[in-house]
């Protein structure tokens, strides 16, 4: 297992909602803030590239209204040559204009270039979820290979990170969770130690001290989405929890 190099203080998305999430400009935002670790969602376009996007759909953060009218708006399924024309900044504010939906190259670039830190979210079009994890491990293996620390791999979706682990297995992974709903705490440790994950990541309201003290148990990090206000990162720092992703990174000083 890695040791954990990784800082407490994580910037959601670049900067938050300062910034254009997962562009380039709110890692560039974040890092003027002391922030040195980075999370950001990453998919593949239909050609392979994975480049960084939130959402399926391309509606909610592109220009993709300039695209045909009956034009599909699953981003995943255009190829990165029509992905890479897409404003990714305007939407946000318009000092923005022209901010371009960046690939996972360029953002390996500027984190190594800095000696900064990256969790990278492998956020599947639907229905590529194991695919994904291969080729978004994959590229981040290569991408890394020189690198001290490498990119922390993280998902929600278990076939994912099924396919990380089989792709790269040295790289360290999280496995994400939103919600206990049909799984109980002994099966998610279960899937963390199956899927050799390193830490668990939660939203924040799941950890307490029954839970923090059983998933230590299982040798796992603990870190906690997305923490905004001052009390939670708080409690959390208080019950010995690893790390928190905040968009607040005009609020909380990780030098501090
Ligand atoms: O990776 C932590 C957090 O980003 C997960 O939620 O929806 O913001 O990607 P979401
Ligand atoms: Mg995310």
């Amino acid at each position: 297992m890695h040791d954990w190099p990784y800082p407490s203080w994580i910037a959601h998305r670049g900067a938050g909602t300062l910034a254009p999430e997962n562009t380039l400009a709110a890692f560039r935002l974040g890092a003027s803030y002391g922030y040195a670790m980075f999370e950001c969602d990453v998919k593949l376009s239909s050609d392979g590239v994975p480049f960084l996007l939130h959402d399926d759909t391309l509606v909610r953060t592109t220009d993709c209204a300039t695209l045909p009218a009956d034009a599909d708006r699953v981003a995943g399924h255009h190829p990165w040559q029509v992905l890479s024309q897409l404003d990714a900044g305007s939407w946000h504010s318009p000092v923005y204009a022209g901010e371009p939906l960046p690939t996972l190259q360029a953002i390996a670039h500027f984190c190594r270039a800095n000696a900064h830190f990256l969790n990278i979210e492998i956020k599947p079009t639907i229905g590529t979820e194991r695919h994904t994890g291969e080729v978004v491990a994959q590229h981040a293996a290569q991408l890394w290979r020189h690198a001290a620390v490498p990119p922390l791999l993280s998902s929600f979706e278990i076939p994912a990170l099924e396919g990380a682990l089989a792709s790269q297995p040295d790289l360290p992974r999280g496995l994400l969770i939103h919600a206990l709903e049909d799984q109980s705490w002994a099966q998610w440790l279960h899937h963390a130690a199956r899927l050799r994950c390193q830490a668990i990541i939660c939203n924040y309201e799941l950890w307490d001290a029954e839970s923090v003290a059983r998933a230590k148990a299982g040798g796992f990090r603990l870190m906690s989405y997305t923490v905004n206000e001052a009390s939670d990162a708080q409690r959390l720092i208080a019950l010995g929890t690893d790390g928190v992703i905040t968009d607040r990174v005009d609020q909380f000083h990780p030098q501090s």
